[in-house]
């Protein structure tokens, strides 16, 4: 199936690592002309070599930390001034604290609020200007399982990323009508960064190997095992795509079976 993606521009933001890379890669391979932003220059400077060694295509490169002010409206005027337009927009910045709830403190909840909502805002209205002039305009968020099965241990990740499933649904509805379509993808546990770390973390804190951490939480996954970020980035190379292009307002999760909820 061709999705595309030839000549489409795509800004991936959080994209030197994890499902943001997987998802500019593959982006990459169908054809799309990208702009990948993450904090670390040397990060994503070598997330755009790896793609280019991969597809031959090189991405331009960027760097925002979108949780301060002001930095997803310079992340967008680089693709204004690039493309003068903007067809998609992913964004894959986002995480949780492993905290019991008493342990959180205010600032703990301001923090991760600004790193998985407030951010994902602040990209959508920055970009919102720039996809009203692209082509099957879409916009992709990361959100998780977590938010229709809310895991142990992470209230604030499974408070905040249950708030995106509102952002999706509303701007869905509120930019219809200019045919601005707005999606989230929920992934499960995947083999990221984020899981490498914090198995990491957890066997030195047990004294097992991550690989042992791994195996347990895989335990209860349906499929049995963690995902990869290619099987989420598959995910939201199609809802992004024009050929999603009846799909709004919809979380789809990614997740090996793990949220059983029925909705
Ligand atoms: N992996 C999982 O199991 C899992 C499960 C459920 C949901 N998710 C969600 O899926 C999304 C992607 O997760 P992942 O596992 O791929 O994460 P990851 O491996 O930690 O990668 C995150 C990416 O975002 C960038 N980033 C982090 N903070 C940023 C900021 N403030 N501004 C700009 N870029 C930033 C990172 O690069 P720099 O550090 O260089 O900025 C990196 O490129 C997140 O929303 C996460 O919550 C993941």
């Amino acid at each position: 199936m061709d999705l595309g993606y030839a000549g489409r521009r795509v800004l991936v933001v959080g994209a030197s690592v994890g499902i943001g890379f997987a998802t500019a890669r593959m982006l990459a391979e169908e054809g799309a002309e990208l702009l990948i932003a993450s904090r670390d220059e040397a990060g994503i400077a070598a997330a755009a070599q790896r793609i280019e060694a991969a597809t031959g295509r090189r991405p331009a490169t960027t760097t925002a930390d979108i949780t301060q002010a002001g930095a997803a409206e310079r992340l967008l005027a680089e693709a204004a001034s690039r493309w003068g337009a903007l067809d998609a927009v992913v964004d894959a910045v986002g995480g949780s604290i492993r905290s019991g709830f008493e342990a959180l403190t205010d600032e703990d909840w301001l923090a991760n609020y600004g790193f998985n909502v407030l951010s994902a805002v602040r990209v959508v209205r920055a970009a919102l200007p720039l996809l009203r002039l692209g082509n099957s305009p879409s916009i992709v968020l990361l959100g998780a399982a977590a938010s229709r099965m809310p895991y142990p241990n992470q209230v604030a990740s499974n408070v905040h990323k249950a708030g995106l499933l509102g952002l999706t649904k509303t701007l869905a509805g509120e930019y219809a009508a200019e045919g601005i379509r707005v999606n989230c993808v929920a992934p499960g546990r995947t083999l990221t960064r984020l899981w490498t770390d914090r198995a990491a973390k957890m066997a030195a804190e047990r004294n097992v190997t991550a690989e042992d951490v791994i195996a347990e939480f895989a335990h209860e996954i349906p499929l049995g095992r963690f995902g990869q970020p290619e099987e989420i980035a598959a995910m939201v190379l199609w809802l992004s795509s024009p050929r999603a292009a009846y799909v709004t307002g919809q979380t789809v999760n990614v997740d090996g079976g793990i949220a059983r909820g029925l909705l």
